[in-house]
C-alpha cells in the first residue's frame, strides 16, 4: 500500500473525538472534522444545529473556520470527517474545501469514516468537486 493510501489515524481520531462535542439534537447525526496543515497542526470542528433548521453548521465548517482563525487555511492539506454512517461532505463544504485548495495551490485529501473505522474512504476534493467555481 503507498503512503498516501494509509488511513491518517491521529487525524480521524481528533476528528472523532471532535464529534463527541457535536450539537445535534435535531438529526441525531454527531459529526467531527478534523483539517491538518502541511506543518502538522489541527483544527477541529462538529456540527452545530439550530431549532431553525436550515441554520445547521456542518463539523467541516467549524474545522475550517478555526483553521482560519489560526491562520492557516492556506496550508490545509487534509481533512478528516468521522460521524455514524460514514459523512461524504455535502456540496456547501465541498465548495469551500475547493477553495481553500485553490489557496494553496494543490488538492486536499478528504477522509471519511464511521465511529467504528470500520469503513475508512479516501477521496480528493477535486474528485469530490470537478469543475468548482472560482471567480476570475
Ligand atoms: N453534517 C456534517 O456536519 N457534515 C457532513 O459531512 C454531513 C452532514 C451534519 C449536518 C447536520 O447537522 C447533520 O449532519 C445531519 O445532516
Amino acid at each position: 500500500m503507498k503512503d498516501r493510501d494509509e488511513p491518517p489515524l491521529a487525524l480521524l481520531e481528533a476528528a472523532r473525538e471532535a464529534a463527541g462535542h457535536a450539537y445535534a439534537p435535531y438529526s441525531g447525526f454527531a459529526v467531527g472534522a478534523a483539517v491538518e496543515t502541511s506543518d502538522g497542526r489541527v483544527f477541529v470542528g462538529a456540527n452545530m444545529e439550530n431549532a431553525s433548521y436550515g441554520l445547521a453548521v456542518c463539523a467541516e465548517v467549524g474545522a475550517l473556520q478555526a483553521a482560519t482563525t489560526s491562520g492557516a487555511l492556506d496550508q490545509v492539506h487534509r481533512i478528516a470527517i468521522v460521524g455514524p454512517k460514514p459523512p461524504t461532505p455535502c456540496g456547501r463544504c465541498r465548495q469551500l474545501l475547493a477553495e481553500t485548495a485553490a489557496l494553496s495551490g494543490r488538492d486536499i485529501e478528504v477522509w471519511f469514516a464511521d465511529l467504528d473505522f470500520n469503513v475508512v474512504e479516501r477521496r480528493t476534493i477535486s474528485a469530490l468537486l470537478p469543475d468548482a467555481f472560482e471567480l476570475p
